[in-house]
């Protein structure tokens, strides 16, 4: 069976980084990509030691021309693409409610976690078509839920609902092009945005995710938290 490529965004710690690591253990080769390139490398070198086939790439999910270089390179570099995994996102909501956000933060928000998502796919599918079985899972989050939303993490909430939008949009679009897309919860995790107190580790917070981009899946435009379908 040919290797798999994978690229990870944030995946210089955290969920991103553990996602790399799982899928460099099931053979994958990892594009680990990271905004700060000297944190990526560290992230790369880590990993690469342990014998993974792992590479790095300096990507910032905002920047635009990044994102344009890094379609270009990777045909290049590595001339084919199977798997995108969206992991990289920012809550810097604070305490504020729907209220008192102030619309900055909003922007920033969803620069990050949904159209830095938008632009990549956008870019990156039509290597991904050219898998056969490509996949593009979205590491979103309960917090954009539908059924659970509340006035608290306003624009983290916002984001994440409308990267769930996103996947389900992909999905329909790339439904007969030989590309699944689906997001995930990877549930309360120990990270840096977690928290120490968060209930899961990063293995399993991560499991999932790698789950939807190299299991016998079949099945698009779905939210998943721990390998089972749950409610928008
Ligand atoms: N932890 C949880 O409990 C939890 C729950 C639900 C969903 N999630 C989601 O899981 C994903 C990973 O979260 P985490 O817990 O691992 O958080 P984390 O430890 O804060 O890591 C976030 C990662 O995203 C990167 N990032 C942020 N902005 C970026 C940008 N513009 N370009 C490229 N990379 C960028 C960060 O890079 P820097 O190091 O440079 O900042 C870091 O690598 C996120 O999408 C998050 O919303 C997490």
């Amino acid at each position: 069976m040919n290797q798999k490529t994978a690229i990870v965004t944030g995946a210089n710690r955290g969920i991103g980084l553990e996602i790399s690591k799982q899928l460099g253990q099931l053979g994958v080769k990892v594009i680990m990509t990271a905004r700060n390139e000297e944190k990526g490398r560290a992230a790369y070198k880590q990993l690469k030691q342990e014998g993974l086939d792992v590479h790095f790439y300096a990507l910032d999910v905002t920047n635009e021309e990044s994102i344009q270089k890094l379609a270009l390179d990777i045909k290049e570099r590595f001339g084919s693409l199977d798997i995108l995994i969206n992991n990289a996102g920012i809550y810097i909501d604070g305490k504020n409610s729907i209220l008192d956000i102030d619309l900055d933060t909003v922007r920033k928000t969803m620069e990050t976690n949904v159209y830095g998502p938008l632009r990549l796919s956008q870019v990156l599918v039509p290597l991904l078509q050219v898998s056969g079985d490509g996949r593009i899972v979205n590491v979103s989050s309960g917090m954009g839920a539908i059924e659970d939303l509340g006035g608290l993490y306003p624009s983290y909430s916002l984001s994440k609902t409308a990267l769930n939008v996103l996947t389900i949009q992909l999905a329909d679009v790339l439904r007969d092009r030989g590309v699944l897309v689906n997001s995930m919860c990877p549930g309360w995790v120990r990270t840096e945005m977690g928290g120490s107190g968060a209930t899961r580790s990063v293995a399993e917070g991560a499991d999932t995710a790698v789950w939807l981009a190299t299991g016998n899946v079949g099945r698009t435009g779905l939210f998943f938290r721990d390998r089972k379908e749950i409610s928008w």
